[in-house]
């Protein structure tokens, strides 16, 4: 794998990309100075920065993208399992690897970069894994092993604890964040994908929050991802992606991913929407076993047990759906659709699914031989309905005689709008969000204005605040 891979506006690429070169780029060639370029060394691509192996072409485009959607998607996931000769046991424990599609002008550009953590930066220089994962354990005590003089030597720069955020993008005002579920993240920039400065998390006690008395309770599960949640009549609903067991954790341990997926990678439980709803106040008049959910929209129930005991049981929804995704303007408010992933006893999403809560109806594309990611939601200015807008996916291909491709879909309909393929190794990742473009959004508000799209009535650009920040594996 490439440490990095791109293909850019000219706009986004004002230096030479080669790593410590900011000379200008050459007008014929977006990312390289004619002196890389011209450096016999690098090979095919310019600053040797897209693999020699591959014959590089821009992104195919069919359909036509709403010219309205102008921004970029951001991403996050596992890249690289292999340093050296070590090897992360589990698939959540690769390095973080970003990548991005940026949309502009109804174009589609890609480009892809390891986060330069600590935990990277020391792997690198040691030419091994020398920083524990969640499934993987580093030399406990290095300083007893044969590689002790490098560690001796690397120990300034091992971190304490990874840094290797590989798990989600988060937004802070106007900055944007790799993270992890450790108290490390790394700032990043969303254009250029490179890793600034690491950022530690401070977690405030709010001690004058007092603990609700009432204890509530329900059956064992395994919770990865929450979909939402709000209060109605009186209860506080919300929505999670349940399991029976944690057996989808051991089928990302890559033994058990290099083996037939259909032989072995079966989940014993599948995972499943459910909606719980916990009443805010428990009334002492009710007898013991009354249900004290009194809310019409769902059957999920709340017993009493005890004044200060209440046994919640939950509504099921959907079988066989991950990586959940809302309209994140509806994020703690009531809300009727999901988006997300389909799966079923393979941990390994194969279609894309929209449900609806109110109607307990769901729409799905599917494609043969396709991974599809987490769905990212992206609302249409002026936006009436909750599913007014379009979704994207970035999609891995198990066929070697297809190409990876961004999917975009009409949210409404889930009819494909365009797709835009991509001769790049593209990895199966885990989260991200959209960064709408506000230039781009302003000048199409004036574009739709112009032409008086029959869906424009647009109110001004809509920028959904941090979407895709649900998630924790
Ligand atoms: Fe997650």
């Amino acid at each position: 794998m490439p440490d990095e891979l791109q293909w850019m506006h000219p706009e986004f690429a004002p230096e030479c990309l080669n790593s410590g070169c900011r000379a200008p780029p050459m007008p014929q060639c977006d990312s390289a100075c004619c002196h890389c370029r011209a450096r016999g060394d690098q090979s095919a691509w310019p600053c040797g920065l897209f693999p020699s192996s591959a014959s590089f072409s821009p992104p195919s485009l069919s359909g036509r993208i709403p010219p309205w959607l102008q921004g970029t998607l951001l991403r996050n996931g596992p890249g690289m399992h292999t340093v050296g000769d070590s090897r992360y046991n589990h698939w959540f424990d690769g390095l973080a690897l970003l990548h991005s599609f940026t949309i502009r002008d109804g174009e589609v550009y890609y480009r892809s970069k390891y986060l330069k953590s600590d935990t990277y930066n020391a792997n690198v220089e040691a030419n091994r894994i020398v920083v524990s994962e969640f499934g993987t354990m580093a030399y406990p005590d290095p300083c007893k092993n044969i590689f002790s003089k490098a560690f001796s030597y690397l120990s300034h720069t091992i971190p304490d604890f990874t840094d290797n955020c590989l798990i989600n993008i988060m937004r802070c005002g106007e900055d944007f964040y790799a993270t992890t579920e450790t108290n490390y993240m790394r700032r990043i920039n969303p254009q250029t994908l490179e890793t600034l400065e690491k950022t530690h998390i401070h977690i405030i006690d709010q001690r004058t929050r007092k603990p609700v008395p009432t204890r509530f309770y329900t059956d064992a599960m395994v919770v990865f991802h929450h979909v939402n949640a709000y209060e109605e009549g009186g209860c506080i609903v919300f929505d999670v992606i349940t399991y029976k067991d944690s057996s989808l954790y051991d089928l990302f341990y890559l033994a058990n991913l290099n083996q037939d997926f259909e032989e072995n990678s079966r989940l014993t439980s599948v995972p499943t929407l459910r909606r719980f709803a916990v009443p805010l106040h428990v009334d002492g008049n009710a007898e013991v076993g009354t249900n004290l959910i009194k809310v019409a929209s769902t059957t999920a129930t709340a017993l009493k047990e005890r004044d200060d005991q209440v046994y919640c049981q939950p509504e099921l929804l959907l079988e066989g759906l991950e990586l959940p995704q809302i309209n994140y303007t509806h994020n703690g408010k009531p809300y009727r659709y999901v988006f997300a992933a389909g799966v079923q006893w393979s941990p390994i999403p194969t279609q894309i699914l929209k449900y609806d809560t109110l109607t307990k109806s769901s729409l799905r594309w599917g494609e043969e031989s396709c991974w599809p990611a987490e769905p990212l939601f992206v609302p249409a200015p002026g936006a009436k309905d909750e599913d007014d807008g379009v979704i994207l996916s970035a999609i891995v291909s198990t066929d070697p005689q297809k190409l990876p491709f961004l999917l975009i879909l009409d949210a409404k309909s889930f009819t494909e709008l365009a797709r835009a393929s991509l001769a790049v190794e593209m990895h199966l990742d885990l989260h991200g969000l959209f960064i709408p473009d506000a230039d781009g959004a302003a000048r199409n508000q004036a574009t739709s204005e112009t032409e008086q799209a029959p869906a424009s009535g647009c109110q001004g650009p809509h920028r959904p605040d941090g979407a895709g920040g649900l998630g924790l594996p």
